[in-house]
């Protein structure tokens, strides 16, 4: 069943660990090198733009606190989540999830690690739900000021923009993300070469395109 976000019209389709290559990238190759790369300032920003029902957010805050515990415990991190939908977003805050959206791509041990049993469904654990934050954000307007982020996950939104719309948020995100920070896409989502900036790096099977500003071009 595919679901509908009513405001938009666009899917509200998400699940747990999507596209699970990705994390592996994440874990494997790319935290490793912000962790290394913040170090002095221990702090990180991460962004989750058209979170959805959360389950992206989640994740990277799962991963995060099973695979860089000391870093959770002892830097600043910031997840911050958006969407456009209120919808969505008061389930993502509720952290409250069925059983067949629990079942479908998390791995059973985060499961029973990370998520307790109420009634038919699962909630995250506390410790994961207040290492994000929901913001009700439309990327079709002009954004607030957001702190400079190392990683943005905008993953499955571009496809449903036309092209303009589409330069117009990349553009956006420009101005939000560190130079050489990182931004994810959708499986389907390439970048043209049309938009500079943005240079595609193969990760661990997965694309990411790092934020290199002209400027910082020799
Ligand atoms: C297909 S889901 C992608 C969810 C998640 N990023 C993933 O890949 O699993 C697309 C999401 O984009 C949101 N969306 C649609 N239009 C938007 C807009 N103008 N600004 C922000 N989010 C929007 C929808 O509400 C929906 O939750």
């Amino acid at each position: 069943m595919i679901l509908m976000n009513r405001m938009s019209q666009i899917p509200s389709e998400t699940s747990f660990f999507r596209d699970f290559q990705v994390f592996e990238g994440l874990r494997k190759q790319i935290f490793p090198e912000l962790l290394r790369r913040n170090y002095q300032q221990r702090q990180l920003n991460i962004w989750s733009a058209a979170c959805s029902r959360g389950q992206e957010a989640y994740s990277l805050a799962m991963l995060l606190y099973d695979a860089f515990p000391l870093m959770v415990h002892h830097w600043t991190l910031q997840i911050l989540a958006s969407d456009v939908s209120d919808e969505v977003l008061r389930q993502a805050r509720s952290g409250i999830y069925s059983d067949l959206e629990v079942k479908r791509r998390l791995p059973p041990r985060l499961r029973e690690r990370y998520f307790r049993r109420q009634g038919n469904d699962w909630v995250v654990c506390d410790e994961i739900r207040l290492m994000v934050q929901f913001r009700r954000l439309d990327l079709r307007q002009p954004l607030p000021p957001l702190p400079k982020m190392d990683l943005v996950l905008l993953r499955n939104l571009l496809i449903y923009f036309e092209v303009p719309e589409r330069t117009h948020l990349l553009h956006q995100v420009a101005e939000v993300i560190k130079p050489q920070g990182y931004l994810v896409l959708g499986a389907s989502e390439t970048l043209t070469s049309s938009f500079e900036g943005f240079r595609p790096i193969l990760r661990d099977e997965t694309v990411f395109y790092q934020f290199c500003p002209l400027e910082d071009v020799v």
